[in-house]
């Protein structure tokens, strides 16, 4: 899935599910059975743009290696790199051709073991991303599956007859835009496909499809990976009737009618590869993470799965796409997500959406919100995955003109979808050209904002962008309330300030968010929480002023963050 904008799927079942629980196999850290992976900070990496280490203008995995040092200093426990297979790089790798490789522009398999040992010698646990649903139209096995209706993989894709002449099987649309179906001439058949033509979807109903890609899960485990980020879950299954979708209200970014995709996302089958998948992962003591692209909580409760037998870790992405900077908004969600009973798993950014530091960002205050957001999402409860370039305030950079479209979307949509370049441009280092990314011409280009925010200045910088958030980082790591404390919402009304306790045995943490322009005053009663004449000492603000406190009202600058340490 992408961009949840046009996916309207209403398969909202209301299952009784027992909250989830920790199952013995996930090493427990902590006298409270805590796996390693909750008190873990992820970082996503899209490996095209993170470092460049042989000058061809794409980042590759020596890249990566020769920048651990950086990740560790910043705080980072984990990375999950973005497809780096073998690939047509139709999607940018998203299109997988081999499962057991890696695309040689990336570099090779001894690389990525080179990877994984200096990882491990950093703390650093390696995640990759498996793409689940589909494979490129280049994999051998769709090869095979097209060359004739009796080969042995016919059955690994779908493919169906046409209504008739010129009439696809049912209405599906591709979330890329188009139909969801490609006619063959050799066959005379059509096969699905959710996302580009050249992404064929697996049946994962044949049992040797299952088979296949849970041996590819082994293969990495035995490679020393910890863990997949599972692409695309939602789609892995499509009514075998291939019932129409409704259509509904409204047009999508390609000027299409909007559909309900109740027949082809979210089957309740997709639960049953989750489980399958899991039970190997357990094998290896491996994480699961989802990219879960739920419309209410009960859904997302599902992917946890009764007993937490499915992923350990699938992302709230109705957090993520809160659009706006409203304190209302993000309380309900965060109340929501910490109701559902599973751990939570929090980001405010990825490859498939503009950089958090425009979609919050006003214009002219954007440095202040993006700490203000970091500040948000890492003293929350639950497990944050990070951007790249995130970190250090890196904006969006959306193609000027159709010409210079690298991604097919934007091609077909432009100008109203102009496509997910603007998300995915190299990482910031330093001023040097291309920001220090490549001696070579990098694949998208680096915006103007890079001269000021870049890793080298802002190191040097005690108010940048990147030091708030390696201080917030190193207080998640560092305070107990932090990492295991419970969430109290506080001042539930404000329509300005966030605020919030995460309380721990005697002590907690508070968190002042204000997210509103303007100087807010407000007072906090911490007596409720037994915590009335507490000590508060400040851990981090970003404030001009300290905090202002007459009796017991305080007042929080515009945009300001304020976390203080409350002790009995
Ligand atoms: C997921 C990925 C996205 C990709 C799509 C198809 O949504 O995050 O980048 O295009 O799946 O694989
Ligand atoms: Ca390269």
């Amino acid at each position: 899935m992408f961009r949840r904008s046009f996916a309207t799927s209403i398969f909202a079942l209301s299952l009784a599910l027992t909250s989830a629980h920790i199952s013995a196999q996930q090493m427990a850290v902590d006298a409270e059975g805590h796996a390693w992976w909750q008190h873990a900070v992820f970082y996503e990496l899209y490996p095209r743009s993170f470092a460049d280490s042989n000058n061809d203008g794409i980042g590759d995995l020596n890249g990566i290696t020769s920048r651990l040092d950086y990740l560790k200093d910043l705080g980072v426990d984990a990375i999950w790199i973005t497809p780096c297979f073998p690939s047509p790089q139709v999607d940018f790798g998203y299109d997988v051709s081999d499962y057991q490789n890696i695309d040689p522009m990336y570099g090779n398999l001894q690389d990525f073991d080179r990877l994984v040992a200096e990882g491990r010698k950093r703390g650093i646990h390696i995640v990759l991303d498996f793409v689940i649903n589909h494979t490129s139209d280049q994999h051998k096995w769709f090869l095979d599956s097209k060359s004739s209706r009796t080969s042995a993989h016919r059955d690994w894709y779908i493919w169906r007859d046409g209504k008739g002449p010129d009439l696809p099987p049912n209405n599906w649309v591709s979330t890329f835009g188009l139909s969801a179906w490609k006619f063959d001439p050799l066959t005379r058949q059509y096969y699905y496909h959710y996302f580009y033509p050249e992404q064929p979807d697996l049946n994962w109903r044949n049992p040797a499809v299952e088979q296949a890609m849970f041996d590819v899960t082994r293969f990495w485990y035995k490679r020393g990976v910890v863990g997949f980020r599972l692409d695309a879950v939602d789609s892995l299954f499509e009514d075998p009737k291939l019932t129409d979708n409704p259509v509904v209200p409204g047009t999508d970014n390609f000027g299409r009618p909007n559909m309900d995709e109740k027949y082809n996302q979210k089957l309740p089958e997709v639960h049953d590869v989750l489980r399958g998948l899991r039970k190997v992962a357990d094998e290896y003591d491996a994480v699961l993470i989802g990219e879960t692209y739920t419309s209410t909580i009960g859904e997302l409760k599902q992917y946890y799965g009764e007993r937490s037998s499915e992923l350990q870790m699938p992302m709230d992405m109705m957090f993520a796409t809160v659009d706006k900077l409203s304190a209302p908004d993000f309380r309900q969600q965060i109340s929501a997500i910490n109701s559902a009973g599973g751990w939570p798993v929090l980001l405010i950014g990825n490859h498939d959406m503009a950089r958090s530091y425009n979609r919050y960002g006003d214009g002219v205050h954007n440095d202040a919100i993006a700490k203000l957001m970091a500040a948000l999402y890492l003293t929350l409860r639950g497990t944050p995955i990070l951007y790249y370039g995130e970190e250090i305030g890196m904006e969006n950079n959306d193609p000027k003109s159709k010409e210079d479209v690298r991604d097919p979307i934007g091609k077909l949509g432009w100008p109203l979808e102009k496509g997910r370049d603007g998300e995915r441009t190299p990482m910031q280092w330093n001023v040097s050209a291309n920001a220090g990314f490549s001696m070579a011409r990098p694949w998208l280009p680096v915006p103007p904002s890079a001269e000021t925010h870049n890793v080298e200045s802002e190191l040097r910088d005690p108010g940048s962008v990147l030091n708030f958030y390696k201080r917030l980082l190193f207080l998640r790591h560092h305070e107990e309330s932090l990492l295991d404390g419970e969430y109290i919402p506080l001042n539930e009304n404000s329509p300005g300030v966030l605020c919030y306790l995460r309380r721990y045995k005697n002590e907690a943490v508070l968190v002042v968010l204000n997210m509103s322009g303007s100087l807010q005053k407000f007072d906090v009663d911490l007596a409720p929480y037994g915590l009335a004449g507490a000590n508060r000492s400040t851990l981090l603000t970003d404030m001009t002023g300290e905090l202002q406190t007459g009796g017991k009202e305080m007042s929080i600058e515009p945009f300001a963050v304020y976390i203080a340490k409350l002790t009995k």
